[in-house]
């Protein structure tokens, strides 16, 4: 019977796109693992959608994590957020989940978190993340002190000796090399009040605080060329270090000039100077003269460095006669 077998294939297929359709609908309902102890737990505060835009989020000090934003979310690590969850982070409304909360139920509650991130916008390469880690460390930890655009002309800093670094200045940061600067950072200016961050900062945080100084610097003034660059830099190095004993006009009559022996050099005696080559005065600067009050200045300036106080000693006082 012909109409016997259609409704069997009817009944067949439409049995068979129900199944189709039961096992997709089952597959959408399957809970997402994490998703709900998230939002039992910790959307009260975070937000369903990470943004920490809720009543008591807008509330907290500090501000609960927003998991939603890349930029906060760049330099959080896992172990920093399973400690979190586990143990909490004492003196803020984030509590301890470790009783109530499995390993695995953690497990899962993390990759939720992870899967809550925007991308895009206007940090979305890795250097502009990068970038707006470092602006957000230095106007909370640096500012104070370096001001916020890189002036330091905070009323922190009018009151400190030595002054914080001026990060706006091309010519005082013509000396900061990045090797230098992240040593500063991450060990601390002894003798000052620049303290060491190695403790609360990260190598990478470090690196994108770096990054946010450097794009605080300003264009060299008009008509400054590299060469007027490095004499100036070259003669605040001479002016820091040198001039007690070679004196301000390079002629070594200084009240310690005067009575050393040997004599400091006199760097306006341009017979005695033409003799000495650039190689020898690196040297000398470099490793010192032994036998003599010149010291080595090797651990303290850089290869530009010296080169720079060299130009600066050949330029000032050779030319003058
Ligand atoms: C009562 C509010 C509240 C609830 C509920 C809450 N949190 Fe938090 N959470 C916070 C606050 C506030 C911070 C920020 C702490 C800080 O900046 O030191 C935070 C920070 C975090 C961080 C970042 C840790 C870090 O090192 O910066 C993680 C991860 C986190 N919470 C996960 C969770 C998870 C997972 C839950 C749910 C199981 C949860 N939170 C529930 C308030 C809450
Ligand atoms: C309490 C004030 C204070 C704060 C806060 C502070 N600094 Fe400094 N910083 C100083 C002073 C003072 C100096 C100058 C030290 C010197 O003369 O060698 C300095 C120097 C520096 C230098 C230059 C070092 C060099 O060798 O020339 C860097 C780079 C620097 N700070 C980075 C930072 C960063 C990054 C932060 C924030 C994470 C920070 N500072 C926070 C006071 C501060
Ligand atoms: C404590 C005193 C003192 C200070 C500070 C000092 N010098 Fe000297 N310098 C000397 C003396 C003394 C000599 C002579 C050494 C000799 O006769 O060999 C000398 C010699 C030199 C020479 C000639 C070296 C040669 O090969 O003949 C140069 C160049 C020089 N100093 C540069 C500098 C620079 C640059 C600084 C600062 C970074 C500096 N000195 C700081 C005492 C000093």
């Amino acid at each position: 019977m012909k109409t016997d077998y259609r409704t069997l294939l009817l009944i067949l297929v439409t049995m068979m796109s129900m199944v189709i359709v039961y096992s997709v609908r089952a597959e959408a309902s399957k809970p997402v693992p994490g998703k709900a102890l998230y939002e039992k737990y910790c959307a009260f505060c975070h937000g369903k959608d990470g943004r920490a835009d809720t009543p008591v989020g807008r509330i907290l000090k500090p501000h609960p994590r927003r998991f939603a934003d890349p930029v906060e979310m760049a330099r959080l690590t896992d172990d920093q957020i399973h400690r979190a969850i586990k143990q909490g982070i004492p003196g803020t409304a984030m509590a301890s989940w470790g009783q109530i909360l499995t390993e695995p139920q953690i497990g899962d509650v993390m990759d939720y978190i992870r899967s809550l991130v925007v991308a895009g916008g206007t940090h979305s390469t890795p250097e502009q993340i990068s970038l707006e880690v470092g602006r957000r460390i230095y106007d909370m930890e640096c500012a104070f002190c370096h001001g916020l655009k890189g002036h330091a002309d905070t009323d922190a800093a009018r009151v400190l000796k030595p002054p914080p670094r001026k990060f706006a200045d091309p010519i005082e940061m013509a000396r900061v090399d990045d090797g230098r600067m992240y040593a500063a950072i991450k060990l601390g200016v002894s003798g000052t009040a620049m303290a060491s961050w190695g403790d609360r900062l990260s190598p990478v945080e470090i690196i994108d605080v770096m990054r946010y100084i450097r794009s605080l610097e300003q264009p060299l003034p008009a008509g400054m060329t590299r060469k007027k660059l490095d004499i100036l830099v070259g003669g605040n190095i001479y002016r820091q270090y040198c001039v007690t004993c070679h004196g301000e006009k390079g002629d070594a009559k200084t009240p310690l000039g005067s009575v050393l022996v040997p004599h400091p050099r006199n760097f306006t005696n341009a017979r005695v100077m033409a003799r000495i080559s650039d190689k020898r005065m690196t040297q000398s600067i470099m490793n010192g003269r032994s036998g003599t009050a010149m010291a080595p200045w090797g651990g303290i300036l850089n290869p530009e460095d010296i080169r720079r106080v060299i130009l600066y000693i050949r330029h000032t006082f050779q030319h003058q006669h």
